[in-house]
């Protein structure tokens, strides 16, 4: 960061600070009992994070009693916004009737249903806790279906936190080697050497570079995972013909092609493989399917998933609190509510909301992007269009911390990485407000633009 950028970003800081004391007190005291007053990284940022007393629709309220627009939805997991009514009524409903048992119960079925009717690629479900350990067992029974045990990711795919997906989340692209050969690197410390050496990375949305790793590897590899948008990545879109070509080669190599839906579960009622009509083999859920609680799935053709049948005795799949009822009860809640007219009005705010900002960076005579599509989009400050990951990398990540934090003094809380989620709790006013917010924190930022990146001054 040049030293312009780095004093504005400090002198937004302390305005952050300066209106959070009991934030910053609350901070303290979390640092007593957690490593660094914090339980989960990616919600972590300096000084210190917003501690939220409660959320209501499209707003969140913190400590110190601002109200934050909410562009976050906890990492694009509350389709809703906050506190969705049915969703807190059906909650509610199941506590009294017993939280969770040792025992199958209807609304297992009702879910699992709703998933398989609505997700081309799922014949039948299963549910887990979370979208890690749902990426976990698609990788599993992709190995125990073909008899191979590697796996292809692409670099930048985030696919949770399990030691094998732990591999070129976020890699730094001076020691990643070139994209034709790229290197495989751990995400954290700890994360199993071992383990990677069952991963090879190819580069998103470059069909030529992919085959040739496939042709490669096919006779060793399981399965090819990826997120048809690449959500943590920067929000990249694929080209269609990138996805039909995945489908096409791991169809003939006997490889299991997964996507992992657990964000873009949102974009249709059926998910990006509805939007895109390009239908995996297994499809891996999390965030809204479970309404705002824990929760993950993976589902998809019945000739695979019927390996988890009990009564074939083929593999073993337990967690005490999978299909958990008060998970199942505010999912259906959620899912029954996000029909074909809601997912349509979150996308058209999300039109709106990317329409405002390509008017904002033309007004403000800015060279820059916007990525994503449906209902989440990305701000990026680099001139070039993006296809993978390495032209994220490129671009100029610290300019979205500084106007994160901006938004945050003006009452808008996005991601650090420059990520915008819409919430069908939001209005067309709402999302203007948030366009009027990144409107006055960039032009604010202009004379920090113009020394850290002059290429996006027009
Ligand atoms: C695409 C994708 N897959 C998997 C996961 C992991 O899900 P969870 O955090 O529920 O374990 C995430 C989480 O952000 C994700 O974005």
């Amino acid at each position: 960061m040049t030293p312009e950028a780095e004093k504005y970003f400090d002198s937004l800081k302390e305005t952050y600070a300066s209106q959070r004391p009991k934030s910053e007190a609350l901070h303290k005291k979390a640092c007593r009992y957690m490593p660094g007053g914090d339980t989960r990284t990616a919600t972590f940022f300096l000084p210190f994070p917003n501690f939220i007393e409660r959320g209501e629709g499209a707003y969140m309220y913190d400590a110190d009693g601002h109200k934050l627009l909410d562009f976050q939805n906890n990492y694009t997991s509350l389709i809703h916004g906050h506190a969705h009514k049915e969703t807190v009524e059906a909650v509610c409903q199941q506590m009294a009737r017993g939280s969770a048992y040792t025992a199958p119960f209807e609304k297992q079925i009702e879910l699992s249903g709703l998933l398989a009717e609505r997700f081309p690629g799922i014949d039948l479900i299963r549910f887990t806790n979370s979208g890690t350990e749902a990426n976990m067992h698609a990788l599993r029974i992709a190995r125990a279906y073909t008899g191979k045990a590697k796996i292809i990711k692409t670099e930048g795919g985030y696919h949770g936190t399990t030691d094998v997906f732990e591999a070129s989340v976020d890699p730094n692209i001076k020691k990643a080697g070139t994209l034709d050969s790229i290197k495989v690197i751990p995400e954290s410390r700890g994360v199993s050497e071992n383990a990677l050496k069952d991963v090879l990375v190819a580069p998103f949305n470059d069909i030529e570079r992919t085959a040739k790793i496939i042709e490669e590897h096919h006779h060793e590899t399981a399965c090819m995972i990826i997120e048809p948008i690449m959500g943590s990545a920067g929000q990249i879109t694929p080209k269609i013909e990138y996805l039909t070509f995945l489908r096409e080669i791991t169809e003939r190599y006997n490889i299991v092609l997964i996507f992992d839906e657990v964000v873009t579960g949102r974009l249709t009622t059926g998910g990006a493989q509805k939007y895109y009509g390009v239908t995996p083999d297994i499809t891996t859920l999390g965030k809204i399917i479970g309404g705002g609680t824990p929760v993950g799935a993976f589902g998809g053709k019945e000739e695979i998933m019927q390996m988890y049948d009990p009564r074939r005795k083929q593999m073993y799949h337990s967690g005490t609190f999978n299909g958990n009822a008060v998970t199942m009860a505010a999912g259906l809640a959620t899912m029954k509510a996000f029909d074909e007219e809601k997912a349509a009005y979150v996308n058209k705010l999300g039109d709106r909301f990317r329409d405002g900002i390509l008017g904002i960076y033309r007004r403000l005579g800015l060279n820059m992007q916007i990525s994503g599509a449906g209902s989440i989009y990305n701000t990026l400050f680099t001139d070039k269009p993006v296809s993978n990951y390495r032209d994220v990398a490129t671009a100029h990540e610290e300019l979205n911390k500084i106007l994160y934090m901006a938004l945050l003094n003006k009452g808008v809380f996005n991601a650090e990485r420059g990520m915008f989620c819409m919430s069908t709790a939001m209005t067309e006013s709402d999302v203007d407000f948030g366009l009027d917010a990144v409107k006055s924190a960039l032009g604010d930022m202009l004379p920090v633009i113009a020394a850290e990146a002059p290429e996006l001054i027009l």
